[in-house]
């Protein structure tokens, strides 16, 4: 690169428009940037300043909340390569996703465009999406990092959030990602983590992202998000998205000698490098590929939560009456910065008069509109009295969920849950299919329906999909990926969600989704993992072997026990039954989707390693492995667990260092400082060794250096000697 003046530095590491980044010289070109995570958003070159104006056409896949009903990693690397294909073929070198937060609450109004409430399930269908975007040679930006979980007030709040459940819960998933994928960038978030924007926070983007996990890709922010431009790039962001025009603050800051000019060096290289893997991005598939991809994803992600044998509609006898706008008009992506012009739109209605052949009555019943239609209702409930099987379908218009702000409740509209209550009168059996990119409420009217369908948000050819799973052609595969509670007050996030005065406080800690749910044994509507097929499958023969220091291999035999062919997910949660530290009665540490003919089997295997029995020792800084029994739990829910094994951890043999404000408590549980202690004791003044029990467990949490204000002959250098002796041989192996 020639050389280049601070102003001309200072203006690389931001963007040249909405869309691009700043050529400079031969070998750092304009890259093209385009949303988003489930389908190109983009104007091409040219567009308006804010890309709020019409797309170019591109396919629409199932969103997120879709992908991740999938449990299908395989399917999703094949959804993230068809993306790169569009991407490549529209000339975007950088594609804005996945967006991949925890789904910290049912409320979350980007819901649809995020994958789980569990990290694990999210790290690995993210990193299966990465992989396949950038099979193209076209960069996937995860985002956005970091616990950028809620949408109200989502460019100032503060969240406040322990260590603890930052590594465990709302960084993990970007961590495998990391790790596992590589992906050549990635997008800081709006919002402030513990007092510090994401966009400037030093810890998240220097010490964690890049020093321990090793991402050497380039840092963008959200639109908008940066406060101080030169904060921002001392912390390690490298590209301000869009450019604010702030270059001279940059430039002000390095001659001042608050920035150094070698942290602009730093992310122009940064820039230089994606521009270098991106010079080629190389589209393998055609846009009908990329179709018959987003038909297959919207297929497996549909969730059957209820059926009584209603489904499938195979008899072309019935006489079946399809109600709600959503059939003719389907809602199938969430609003905001994620929505795609799709090339294709299919509409259940039509599939289905297509594929059954049979006579299949409408009526829309109400409208998208938020207006209440009761004529529209009075006609839909006078036509069910010829029906056999009605099909409700029903959900969440476009107004009610979105980027940009978070839902109020979980309920469906009143209009449609007035006209669920009398189509349940009408003697026709009632199957519900929900279309809804945040979880809602179904307890309330469960009981009245004889089946429930979710079909979340599908994408453009969630229409087939869905028309194929209802008459039979494609046995309901999906699996919650997130839980369903019966009450929005049973949710772990309830009182804190979405915070006040700029500040949320994640209280709930690391006991997020069914963590919280399944810790507290609160009753839920349907829990994580959770979903019906057409067939039933069997669990066999679960083996534990030891593959070395807290690693097992693990295996099991499914077998499809029932008469149609099905896709099953089979789950793997590990339980800490003994620990030292509180955790959730289990987590997830495996899945496998498996797809049986009737009567056959397949075994089914994991390794488990270390980190899969970890928690975040948040006091000194690192996973740790408890000594301990733990449960290794085989199910087809977080709710039902199938097969139980248990394995014995003799823990990471890791011992905490003493430090000078380590307790008398820690003190003797340590071989160093336990006979030093015992020492100590014998020469205190009579009485204070003699010291009743319970006084002694009132005083194992003090610190041991508080001692030398009690007069008793411990001073600050005995401590102090202790400490270095006990870190400096911690075994305490050393003769004394
Ligand atoms: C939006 C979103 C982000 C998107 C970006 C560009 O505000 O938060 O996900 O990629 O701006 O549209």
């Amino acid at each position: 690169m020639t050389e280049t003046t601070i102003q001309e530095k200072a203006r690389l590491v931001a963007g040249a428009s909405t869309w691009k980044t700043v050529a400079s010289g031969s070998d750092l070109p304009a890259l093209l940037l385009a949303d988003g995570p489930h389908g190109l958003r983009s104007q091409g070159a040219e567009g308006d300043s804010l890309g709020i104006g019409d797309s170019l056409p591109a396919v629409c896949f199932p969103p997120a909340v879709a992908l991740g009903s999938t449990w299908n990693p395989e399917l999703i690397e094949r959804v993230g390569a068809a993306l790169g294909d569009e991407a490549a073929r529209l000339g975007v070198q950088v594609l804005l996703g996945p967006g991949m937060n925890i789904k910290r609450s049912p409320l979350g109004g980007r819901n649809f465009e995020y994958f789980s409430e569990d990290p694990r399930l999210t790290g690995e269908l993210a990193t299966a999406l990465v992989r396949g975007i950038q099979s193209r040679g076209v960069a996937a930006t995860p985002k956005h990092f970091a616990a950028n979980n809620q949408e109200t007030d989502r460019m100032r709040v503060d969240v406040t959030v322990s260590r603890r459940a930052l590594r465990e819960i709302y960084l993990s998933a970007f961590e495998r990602v990391v790790r596992e994928a590589k992906p050549w960038a990635l997008m800081s978030a709006y919002n402030r983590v513990n007092g510090v924007f994401a966009s400037e926070n030093r810890w998240l983007l220097d010490e964690v992202l890049r020093e321990q996990w090793g991402f050497d890709g380039l840092v963008m922010s959200d639109w908008g998000a940066v406060d101080d431009p030169a904060a921002a790039v001392a912390a390690g962001l490298d590209l301000e998205m869009p450019p604010s025009g702030r270059h001279d603050r940059i430039v002000s800051a390095v001659t001042g000698g608050r920035l150094d000019e070698s942290a602009l060096d730093t992310a122009i290289e940064r820039l230089r490098v994606l521009a270098q893997r991106t010079a080629a991005p190389r589209p393998l598939g055609t846009v009908e590929d990329a179709e018959q991809v987003a038909l297959e994803a919207a297929g497996e992600a549909i969730t059957l939560l209820k059926n009584d044998g209603v489904l499938p509609l195979e008899d072309g006898s019935v006489r079946l009456l399809v109600v709600g706008e959503f059939a003719r008009t389907p809602r199938f992506q969430g609003g905001g910065s994620s929505r795609v012009r799709p090339t294709a739109v299919t509409n259940v209605l039509d599939s289905l008069r297509r594929m059954s052949g049979g006579d299949v009555a409408f009526c829309p019943g109400f409208s998208l509109s938020g207006e209440v239609d009761e004529a529209l209702a009075d006609a839909a409930v006078e036509a069910a009295r010829d029906a056999d099987v009605v099909l409700a379908f029903l959900g969440l218009p476009d107004h009610a969920e979105s980027e940009g702000f978070d839902r109020a409740g979980l309920t469906l509209p009143a209009d449609q849950l007035a006209l669920l209550r009398r189509l349940g009168e009408s003697g026709a059996r009632v199957v519900v299919v929900l279309s809804n990119g945040g979880v809602v409420d179904v307890a309330s009217w469960r009981d009245d329906v004889d089946a429930i369908v979710e079909g979340w948000l599908l994408g453009q050819a969630g229409g087939t999909a869905m028309a194929e799973v209802l008459l039979g052609r494609v046995s309901p595969s999906g699996r919650l990926a997130e839980s369903i509670p019966l009450r929005l007050e049973d949710t772990p996030s309830h009182l804190t969600f979405p915070g006040r005065d700029g500040q949320v406080l994640y209280g709930e800690d690391v006991y997020v989704g069914y963590r919280g749910y399944d810790t507290r044994a609160v009753e839920v509507a349907y829990p994580f993992g959770f979903g019906l097929s057409y067939t039933s499958f069997a669990y066999e023969g679960l083996e534990i072997e030891p593959m070395g220091p807290n690693s097992w291999s693990v295996s099991m035999r499914l077998r499809n026990a029932g008469v149609r062919a099905g896709g099953e997910v089979v789950q793997l949660y590990v339980a800490a039954d003994s620990s030292a530290v509180d955790r959730p009665v289990h987590e997830l540490r495996g899945f496998r989707k498996v797809f049986l003919e009737p009567g056959e089997s397949r075994t089914v295997s994991w390794e488990l390693e270390p980190r899969d029995f970890a928690f975040w020792n948040a006091r000194f800084e690192r996973w740790q492995v408890a000594p301990g029994e733990y449960r290794i739990e085989v199910g087809a829910s977080s709710r039902d667990i199938r097969l139980v094994g248990t394995v014995h951890s003799a823990g990471d043999g890791v011992r905490d260092p003493l430090r000078l404000d380590s307790t008398l408590g820690e003190w003797s549980a340590h071989p160093v400082s336990a006979p030093l202690l015992a020492q100590m004791r014998a020469a205190m003044p009579a009485g204070a060794a003699e010291a009743a029990p319970e006084l002694l467990e009132m005083v194992r949490s003090t610190p041991v250096i508080k001692l030398t204000t009690w007069g008793i002959g411990v001073t600050e250098e005995t401590v102090r000697d202790v400490v270095a002796r006990a870190n400096a041989d911690p075994e305490g192996d050393e003769p004394r």
